[in-house]
């Protein structure tokens, strides 16, 4: 046990002790990070003159054989609290009492922090090179289905006429604000926290400007007090995560819905089809359904980040340890969704008959007619309850509005004439909504336009993020003076 002293107790703690509240059963999942970390923090020290320019090769030639151990298996890391304390017994074992001055102006509640921001920082970048990708497949998609035409639904009750490429828009759109959100998270993980110590900050001539660049952190954080104990990156991070499954999770359900015999709007590749052990007919949507249930994990562990940080004094409290799973959690659960996601799009295909079909006996061309009869004068509220009285009289004679009789439309209202009624069709509909946010296909094309701006700017946001790998070849040769 490293971090124990005789004013804490002597050096041994009950093994149950150190069972319960290690963490490294976790974290090591964050050596490396913990491993550039440290190189960065040593190449300071050293060129600040804090830390010997031998003594700081010898530890950085260790901290790199730590780390290609790791990288081949074979790394063995010592019984410790935590990953941090791991790694430094593991350099003393080698160096012995030089190991020592690798902790100098550093404490594990800056270090920690360091880590996890490292962490957050990549899975952010992750995320949005992965948005950026379902953002190109979304808008292939609308533009591959752009004459699709299709009920849209309000209430799940067939609403109006839209086109595949505006129902493809719109799921972008979600997307869109998740490339936002990410950017935000990513924002608030950028900042360095190594360099406050435990609390208060170093009476030693430390530079954290350094370090910063070391890191390619974007900013400093400015209080040892509030950056200790400040987790708000994970929430926000937790928050972008379940927001993004939220979102993915209201697309696979659509697909759940449309591939049922009910709907029939897609058929789903054998592909990804999966099927049951006792009904030798099914063919069902499980990947899709399980897409949904993801969001359940991302609010469980957005949940416990809040909880675990409620209420909790200001500085550090070992409370913040909890704090492990969920954030490691965070990135593979948002990962693969939209892996998964992106592999079911392109396995399902629509089914433009009974698409045309939903439209056809759904009604939905009743405000375009009630609309049509507003641009004639009728004043809307009137338009709007002369076709009610025209679905109303179609329905009781089981036919569709676009075989609505004109002597029966004219006697409800006499502007309802032959040519209204034939223009109701799902074309026309779609067509004629040229508003901005409509369905008419130029406003579709501006629309998928701007899912590939978007799918641009989420590449750009991930690759300025420098990956650990590259962080790590730069420390390993870094001047040290
Ligand atoms: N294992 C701890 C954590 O992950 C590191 C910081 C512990 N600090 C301390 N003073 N015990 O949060």
């Amino acid at each position: 046990m490293i971090a124990k002293t005789e004013a804490s107790g002597g050096t041994g703690l009950l093994s149950e002790v150190l069972t319960f509240t290690s963490s490294l059963p976790l974290d090591r999942q964050l050596l490396r990070e913990d491993l550039v970390g440290s190189l960065a923090h040593l190449t300071m020290l050293t060129r600040q003159k804090i830390v010997p320019e031998a003594d700081a090769l010898a530890i950085r030639g260790e901290l790199l054989a730590t780390w290609d151990a790791a990288a081949e298996g074979r790394l063995q890391l010592p019984e410790e609290e935590d990953v941090h304390m791991a790694v430094e017994a593991q350099l003393t074992a080698v160096l012995g009492e030089r190991a020592g001055l690798l902790h100098t102006a550093r404490s594990r509640n800056d270090q920690v922090a360091l880590d996890l921001r490292l962490r957050a920082r990549a899975v952010c970048a992750e995320v949005l090179a992965e948005l950026g990708r379902l953002l190109e497949t979304l808008a292939a998609r609308a533009e591959a289905e752009r004459d699709l035409l299709l009920p849209a639904y309000t209430h799940r009750q067939r609403a109006q006429a839209i086109t595949g490429g505006y129902l493809f828009s719109g799921y972008g759109a979600m997307i869109l604000r998740d490339v936002e959100a990410f950017r935000f998270a990513l924002a608030t993980a950028d900042v360095l926290p190594l360099g406050v110590g435990a609390i208060a900050g170093t009476s030693l001539p430390i530079d954290r400007e350094v370090t910063r660049r070391l890191l390619a952190f974007a900013r400093l954080s400015h209080n040892g007090l509030d950056t200790v104990g400040d987790r708000d990156f994970a929430l926000d991070l937790g928050y972008a995560v379940t927001r993004c499954l939220l979102h993915l999770g209201r697309v696979a359900t659509d697909f759940v819905d449309f591939s049922s015999q009910e709907f029939g709007f897609v058929r789903l590749g054998g592909e990804i089809a999966c099927g049951s052990s006792m009904m030798p007919q099914k063919r069902n949507p499980d990947l899709f359904e399980l897409i949904r249930a993801k969001s359940a994990s991302a609010v469980g562990n957005l949940t416990h980040l809040m909880v675990l940080t409620k209420g909790l004094p200001s500085g550090y409290n070992r409370d913040l340890q909890d704090d492990r799973r969920p954030l490691l959690e965070l990135g593979p659960l948002c990962l693969d969704s939209l892996r998964a996601l992106q592999m079911g799009l392109a396995h399902v295909e629509f089914d433009r008959e009974r698409c045309l079909a939903g439209l056809r006996i759904g009604y939905t061309q009743a405000t375009d007619l009630a609309e049509a009869l507003a641009e004639r004068g009728v004043p809307f509220r009137t338009a709007y309850q002369a076709v009610g009285a025209l679905v109303r009289r179609c329905q009781e004679e089981g036919r569709v509005l676009s075989a609505a009789p004109a002597e029966m439309a004219q006697a409800i209202h006499p502007l309802l004439n032959e040519e209204l009624l034939k223009a109701a069709t799902p074309e026309g509909s779609v067509t004629r909504k040229r508003n901005l946010g409509g369905t008419n296909p130029d406003e579709v094309t501006r629309q998928v336009a701007a899912l590939r701006r978007g799918a641009e700017e989420a590449r750009s946001a991930a690759v300025a993020v420098p990956s650990l790998g590259t962080l790590f070849n730069n420390l390993r040769v870094a001047p040290l003076r």
